[in-house]
């Protein structure tokens, strides 16, 4: 997730671009960068840092004149946050200018067969590669700039949301859009072009919003055309007025960060196997693993190292490698692995586990793991962050900024990272039958929208969360896969509600947490057809003959526990392996529903912080 910003009319540039990236640094703040044109020379600048550092530069640097301005904050993917990847990126001429809010899966091909051609790239990423592309097409083939960016575009397999203009032509910018969000503000002789309407809602409350696989050349004193990028058809603008004010812009229309980013889940887990899952060839791609897969198969076991939400990943992932991978594992809290003298030699794999990849305890273990020679692999969301760079391989999660406090989409594309790591870990060893194998990846393919599905229990969720707002203490219960699904609810609900909350296997309950159990008691328990059905039925006949309140998530179509359940919220059917990506959705929810009827600060709950770079 990147933020672009765009103009072209007949004011200056530069302040709306960088007003425009302040407004957008919620959708990534590792590297900020502009391009102005004012006919005659492009200025091109651009900083590893947040748009401040952006700005401190250019007021020292350049002049910042010009009507056409393209601007970018970023949030890594191809390449570490520096000054060299961040965008705007020029071609090689120098003629074309563009920025870009995606991810080119197929641009290393292409990026081999244009260095044959002759071109040469100054940064790692994958934009470098698809401005060169349109360069390339639009001299072979002599077409106008437009026309180039659609071919290139054909040609390319990702994400995208971009702007790009030519040198040539100071009256244009072409924008396109495949999976990223592009807004084009329309006013009078003037345009604006953005991730979402916050750069320009001061100016314009006209927006057309454009949809994927859809571009268009935004030309000064000409009406905007819209077209497909496969057919070249023509679309008809749908002109939108404007109805939101600066704040539900940023949020998406959402009251809190932390709701949007629950409701990103579909496409934050899509984006996270994008490229890596290949459910119709049967394969999966994971360039991390794949460089150290002698590592990993010949591992005596591997430990996982995280804290908090990033460490109740890491049990699922205990649960999958050792099922699907046969692989042992052991999971520890990095706080205690860093202190315990632990043993460890070059014999192991460390996974370390880790949202903003800076949290202090989880860079300390790596240390540790690294002095006995154990192989560190990271699963991390920000890209270039310090435990991505300690680490001697691994793989991101892609789940773009997460600004909510309580984590959400970086627990479940953790989980789907893990899950590819373990099914190609499965594949290599051959832990994992054929069929098996590839009726995981189809279903896990799946799980996006079945996410979605899940989401659709709202309403209910939240009249549910109504009835039990006002317990002081609560009691979350899960068995195998979804135990540490049930601690990650009991998390949730503490941190942002402060009400008191439990996380436990289901059936140690009946070791000493029954006693607890009476009418005031609501327990949390996930009940889904495959995780040991039958069992938990019976741990929850015992709460209820303790006239406890159950609240039960259930496999669609459930008949049994709904007998027996106050409330029960439905999810859809998975494999075992999958169903924490699904059940931890309602428990979000709940939470989130619950605090914000007791009125907490939500996004930024009390006594806590993003990145806990303090042990
Ligand atoms: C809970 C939460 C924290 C983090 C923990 C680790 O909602 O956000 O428990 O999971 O502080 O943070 P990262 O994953 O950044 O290492």
């Amino acid at each position: 997730m990147c933020g672009i910003v765009g103009y072209i009319g007949y004011r200056e540039a530069y302040p709306i671009i960088l007003k425009g990236l302040q407004r957008l640094e919620y959708r990534g703040y590792d590297s900020a960068g502009i391009a102005l044109y004012d006919g005659n020379n492009i200025k091109l600048s651009k900083t590893k840092g947040k748009v401040a550092d952006l700005k401190e530069r250019l007021e020292n640097e350049i002049p910042t004149n010009g009507n056409l301005g393209i601007g970018h904050t970023r949030w890594a993917t191809h390449g570490i946050p520096n000054d060299v990847n961040s965008h705007p990126h020029y071609s090689n001429s120098g003629d074309l200018v563009i920025i870009h809010n995606g991810i080119i899966e197929n641009y290393e091909a292409i990026k081999t067969e244009l260095i044959k051609r002759g071109y040469s790239f100054n940064s790692d990423t994958d934009t470098e590669v698809l401005i060169n592309l349109i360069e390339e097409v639009k001299k072979k083939q002599d077409v106008k700039l437009g026309k180039a960016v659609q071919i290139a575009l054909n040609e390319v397999v990702g994400a995208y949301a971009i702007a790009v203009f030519d040198k040539n032509k100071p009256n244009e910018i072409v924008v396109a859009k495949l999976g990223s969000p592009l807004a084009i503000g329309v006013g009078d002789e003037e345009f604006f072009i953005a991730s979402d309407a916050s750069p320009f809602i001061e100016f314009t409350k006209n927006a057309i919003y454009l949809e994927d696989e859809e571009m268009a050349v935004v030309r000064l004193g000409k009406k905007i055309k819209i077209r497909k990028i496969k057919d070249d058809s023509l679309v008809n603008p749908l002109m939108q007025e404007l109805k939101f004010n600066l704040e539900q812009i940023e949020k998406g229309g959402y009251e809190h960060f932390m709701l949007k980013e629950i409701y990103e889940q579909p496409h934050a887990i899509k984006d996270t196997y994008r490229g890596r899952l290949l459910a119709k060839d049967g394969i999966v791609r994971m360039a991390g693993v794949e460089n150290h897969k002698e590592k990993f198969l010949n591992a005596n076991r591997i430990i996982i190292v995280a804290c908090g939400t990033s460490w109740h990943a890491g049990l699922v992932a205990e649960y999958i490698f050792e099922d699907l991978a046969r692989i042992p594992v052991e999971v520890e809290y990095a706080s205690e692995f860093r202190y315990r003298n632990p043993v460890i030699s070059d014999k192991d794999v460390v996974i370390a586990i880790s949202q903003s990849g800076e949290t202090a305890d989880t860079l300390a273990a790596i240390k540790l793991a690294k002095e006995h020679g154990a192989f560190v692999f990271g699963v991390c969301n920000v890209v270039g962050s310090s435990i991505a760079r300690e680490t001697d391989a691994g793989a991101y999660t892609h789940a773009g900024p997460e600004i909510g406090v309580a984590s959400t989409k970086a627990f479940t594309t953790q989980i789907t990272v893990l899950t590819l790591i373990a099914l190609k870990l499965a594949k290599e060893k051959g832990a994992i039958s054929n069929s098996d194998f590839h009726y995981h990846l189809e279903q896990l393919e799946l799980i996006p929208d079945k996410v979605a599905r899940a989401l659709e229990s709202d309403k209910h969720i939240k009249a549910v969360a109504e009835t039990y707002k006002d317990a002081s203490n609560c009691l979350y219960l899960g068995r195998g896969y979804n135990f540490p699904v049930a601690l990650e609810g009991a998390l949730k609900l503490k941190e942002i509600s402060y009400i008191h909350a439990e996380g436990y296997p289901a059936a140690e309950m009946k070791h000493g947490p029954i006693a607890l159990i009476d009418e005031q008691m609501p327990v949390f328990v996930i009940a889904t057809k495959k995780g040991h059905y039958e069992k938990v039925v019976s741990n929850i006949q015992e709460i209820k003959s303790r006239k406890g309140k159950i609240i039960a998530i259930v496999t669609e179509g459930d008949v049994d526990v709904k007998k027996l359940a106050d409330h029960t919220i439905e999810v859809p059917e998975t494999l075992e392996s999958l169903s924490p990506l699904l059940t931890t959705i309602p428990l979000q929810l709940l939470s989130y529903h619950i605090a914000v009827m007791l009125n907490k600060n939500v996004d930024q709950p009390r006594n806590l912080a993003k990145s806990v770079t303090v042990e």
